[in-house]
């Protein structure tokens, strides 16, 4: 298994091209079952969750086509995939596929959608949580699908179509937003989903689908309406930059100090994260290209945040402030509200010499002169890269072990990394 070594105490200088959104990418490929012509997404980023949807993609028999690179294109230009979903061939999506990647599970509804039926593997825990799909379900059900639980997979049946309904959820989801929009999209009548998620991701996903003909209103509120259409066609569609990367890129300076160009980047993707940066003691501000923070000289202030959904701080950026708040000039008070368990990291950067308290639903950070590296390992994600951020600013070689869950969802952490004068080695094992 592969390791990422650093040498921390390197500042931060140059640019860091901002790669196209994992978690607008998965649900827009997964839109490509809507119809039997072809969807193309630009900006796709090279991940290894893109290839394991794409495998999952396939089984249901969509045809991929991935654009060869341009002589002269840069490595980091995102890729265009193109999917055509002619026929979908198997209604079944089986444990071995979607135990590999949650996200899968919400083939679920346009699967349902397009032949009436559909049949996909209960995902299962995870890291950082029970993550229920119950909510996702409901959905289905209030748009007439008839759902049943049999040996660990999910049946979904609707032989005369779903019909468009209200949808209330009584909690904020994401995957239950991106689930009711790409059933409703064919059901007959209106369908009003009311505590949508806010998240740009869904709006991406209802501004690809409004392109493929679909008939939305109010994407990016609480409260969507959808009006069924009797099939959609095919469509061209950019993927939206990705706001964790540029979060986490952003913290990552805070920490070393430094000044970075996050090209690509948009700040009304993530102006809750960039103001309690602000409030940290980092400049941020627009550019023509992107955003550019920048941390010269003075410490680094503690700051209180509770992770809520969209537009508020997102959860997938908490392992990552987390990490910087370890060296504030103080202690900080940091609240997960979204995920039970997603504090993976707290002991692994307590190893870096980090000194955090867990009291229920709260870690209290108390701020130490500085860090010093340590092999570690994270259970996910975003934990993971909290790690890469600890290490940076770490004296001494941190090696951070298990870097799969990197490869998941950064496009090219080294390079970028590297590229602004960072110490980073992969090392393969
Ligand atoms: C998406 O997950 C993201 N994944 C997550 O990013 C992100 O952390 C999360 O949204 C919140 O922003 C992708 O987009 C692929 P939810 P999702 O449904 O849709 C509960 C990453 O690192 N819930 O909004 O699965 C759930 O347990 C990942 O990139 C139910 O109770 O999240 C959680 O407490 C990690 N029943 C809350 O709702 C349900 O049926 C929000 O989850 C569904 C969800």
């Amino acid at each position: 298994m592969d390791k990422i070594r650093i040498t921390g105490g390197q500042r931060l200088e140059g640019v860091i091209p901002i790669s196209g959104a994992k978690n607008a990418a998965l649900p827009l490929m997964i839109a490509s079952l809507l119809t039997d012509e072809t969807l193309t997404l630009t900006n796709v980023p090279r991940l290894s969750d893109v290839t394991a949807l794409s495998r999952i993609l396939s089984n249901h028999g969509v045809d991929r086509t991935v654009a060869g690179r341009r002589i002269g294109q840069s490595a980091e230009t995102g890729q265009t995939i193109s999917l055509t979903a002619r026929q979908i061939v198997d209604t079944c999506a089986p444990y071995e596929l979607v135990s590999t990647m949650r996200a899968s599970f919400w083939v679920i509804a346009p699967i349902l959608a397009r032949m009436g039926e559909a049949k996909v593997s209960l995902p299962g825990g995870c890291a950082i949580g029970t993550r229920p799909v119950d909510l996702l379900l409901m959905a289905l059900e209030r748009l007439g699908a008839e759902i049943a639980i049999e040996n660990g997979y999910a049946l979904a049946r609707a032989p005369q179509g779903l019909k468009g309904a209200e949808i209330v959820f009584p909690k904020v989801t994401v995957g239950g937003t991106h689930t009711a929009l790409m059933a409703a999209v064919l059901a007959k009548g209106t369908t009003v989903i009311e505590n949508a998620a806010r998240e740009p991701e869904v709006t991406d996903l209802a501004a690809c689908l409004t392109k493929m003909g679909a008939k939305i209103e109010g994407a990016g509120t609480s409260r969507i309406v959808v009006e069924g259409v009797a099939r959609l066609g095919g469509a061209h569609h950019a993927v939206l930059p990705d706001r964790i990367e540029t979060g986490t890129y952003a913290m990552a300076v805070a920490m070393t100090g430094g000044d970075v160009e996050l090209q690509g980047a948009r700040l009304d993707l993530l102006q809750a994260a960039f103001d309690v940066l602000v409030r940290s003691g980092t400049e941020v501000s627009a550019t023509a290209d992107g955003v550019r923070v920048r941390r010269n000289g003075g410490g680094i202030a503690p700051v209180d945040v509770e992770t809520e959904p969209f537009p508020g701080f997102p959860t997938d950026l908490q392992a990552q402030f987390m990490a910087l708040m370890t060296v504030a000039q103080g202690t900080s008070r940091i609240r997960e509200t979204i995920f039970e368990n997603r504090f993976m990291h707290v002991q692994e950067l307590a190893r870096l010499g980090a000194r955090i308290r867990l009291d229920g639903d709260v870690a209290i950070v108390e701020g130490v002169p500085k860090l010093t590296g340590a092999p570690v390992m994270a259970t996910d994600l975003r934990a993971s890269v909290s790690l890469v951020i600890g290490g940076l600013a770490a004296q001494g070689d941190t090696t951070i072990n298990r870097v799969y869950h990197l490869d998941r969802g950064f496009e090219a952490l080294e390079a970028k990394l590297t590229r602004c004068g960072a110490i980073v080695e992969r090392i393969s094992g």
